[in-house]
């Protein structure tokens, strides 16, 4: 199959270069989908490529909110002209009409402001063209649609896309219950990346979250350690009832997923240096919620998660060296910040005292409280966490 597809892969603001370096490595991890022309965009990247690409992303990118498959660009500075040039895309190539779908519309710096109105508008072209060529049209589900559209508006020029992944790629079917306030899970991936855990794994290092509530940066760590495809519990995505949707190839990229991870848990298992990966939290539920879902997940023995005050939070093992990171309650949504001095001060002495040749993390959104921590910081790195500006403080322990 030629390269025929213009994919968006969108990302919160601050993560398109981990991003693009994520669907770089797909690129020449997965040579027969063609992936060229990779563009870093505002909330994301872009690339050329054939359909296993936006099935691999779909299902490999960790950073990724979602992964749209552009169809159309077209001028939309009126509702009539984004009538229009919806109208110019057929839809029954893409869509049954028995099938449902929805349509997301959002814009910036452009005529139309008014999403539900864009949105609707869209619909009506859409439903319009279905009636005109079938007296028949596709009902509408916002909810739960079998297909799901996308329109970005930027300066008045629309992109037209399907979204290929449905609901956002952070969801990835393993959550049953949630501790309070868990990190998203692409956020926490991209946090990794930044912390460069890979790299740190590959030269044998290991990983401790010592405030690890629900897990998520050890689940996700243990998950990138073994090769685990961050999409490979996920029962739905937005392109299985798409009318050009490809059964066999998209079974050959699950297969092959399947594989990787067999492979990388079983390695894993055996590993007895570097595993098991680790986190630690001085709330119970926490800790039972995160363990649940490791045993779920398989990573029993890979990573361990145990009931701990971070006064008493230290490596599993005497030697080793590693990653230490963790995202403490900052009191926008957990707690008073005046409270929480003390914890980031007790924070900043256990990883001076306890992890020597370690590199460790704090990721806060409180300015005030990362200077509690009392060590220079070697790095600060921007990231929302939803609305909230966070900063991610890299720390050399010596
Ligand atoms: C923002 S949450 C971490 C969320 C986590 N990253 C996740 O994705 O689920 C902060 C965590 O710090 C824990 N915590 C607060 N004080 C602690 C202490 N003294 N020792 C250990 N854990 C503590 C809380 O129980 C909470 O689970």
């Amino acid at each position: 199959m030629g390269t025929d597809f213009r994919y968006f892969a969108s990302a919160a603001k601050g993560i398109e270069s981990i991003l693009a370096t994520e669907v770089e490595s797909l690129a020449a991890r997965f040579e027969s989908a063609e992936i060229s022309r990779i563009e870093k965009g505002r909330a994301g990247v872009s690339f050329q490529g054939n359909l296993s690409a936006g099935y691999l992303a779909c299902l490999w990118l960790r950073t990724a909110s979602r992964v749209l498959l552009v169809l159309d660009q077209f001028d939309a500075s009126s509702p009539e002209a984004l009538y229009r040039g919806v109208q110019k895309i057929a839809f029954d190539q893409h869509l049954d009409i028995s099938e449902t779908f929805a349509v997301d519309f959002a814009s910036s710096g452009s005529a139309i402001t008014h999403t539900h109105f864009g949105a609707l508008k869209t619909k009506d072209a859409i439903a319009d063209q279905f009636m005109r060529k079938y007296k028949l049209r596709p009902d509408v589900d916002v909810k739960n649609p079998s297909v799901r559209f996308n329109v970005y508006v930027l300066n008045n020029r629309a992109t037209f896309s399907i979204d290929l992944s449905g609901a956002p790629l952070h969801e990835r079917g393993y959550r049953q219950k949630m501790s309070r306030a868990p990190l998203k899970e692409n956020l926490a991936a991209a946090l990794l990346f930044a912390a460069n855990f890979k790299s740190t794994f590959d030269a044998g290092g290991t990983f401790l979250d010592p405030m690890c509530g629900s897990g998520t940066l050890v689940l996700e760590a243990a998950r990138m350690a073994c090769d685990v495809a961050p999409g490979i519990d996920r029962s739905r995505f937005g392109f299985l009832k798409w009318k050009q949707h490809k059964r066999r190839i998209w079974d050959e990229v699950v297969a092959q997923a399947i594989a990787c991870s067999n492979v990388g848990l079983e390695r894993a298992r055996a590993d007895q240096a570097q595993f098991p990966l680790v986190g630690f939290d001085n709330d119970p539920e926490a800790v039972e919620i995160a363990r649940d879902t490791a045993a779920r997940l398989g990573l029993e023995g890979i990573v361990h998660f145990e009931l701990r005050d971070i006064n008493e939070a230290g490596p599993l093992r005497e030697s080793g060296n590693g990653v230490v990171l963790c995202n403490p309650p900052y009191g926008e949504r957990l707690g008073n910040e005046s409270d929480l001095v003390s914890l980031y001060r007790s924070l900043g002495d256990l990883y001076k005292q306890k992890f020597k040749g370690w590199r460790g993390f704090v990721f806060t959104g409180s300015p005030m409280l990362s200077k509690e921590v009392g060590l220079r910081a070697d790095r600060k790195t921007i990231f929302y966490n939803g609305p909230i500006e966070c900063k991610l403080l890299e720390y050399s322990l010596y």
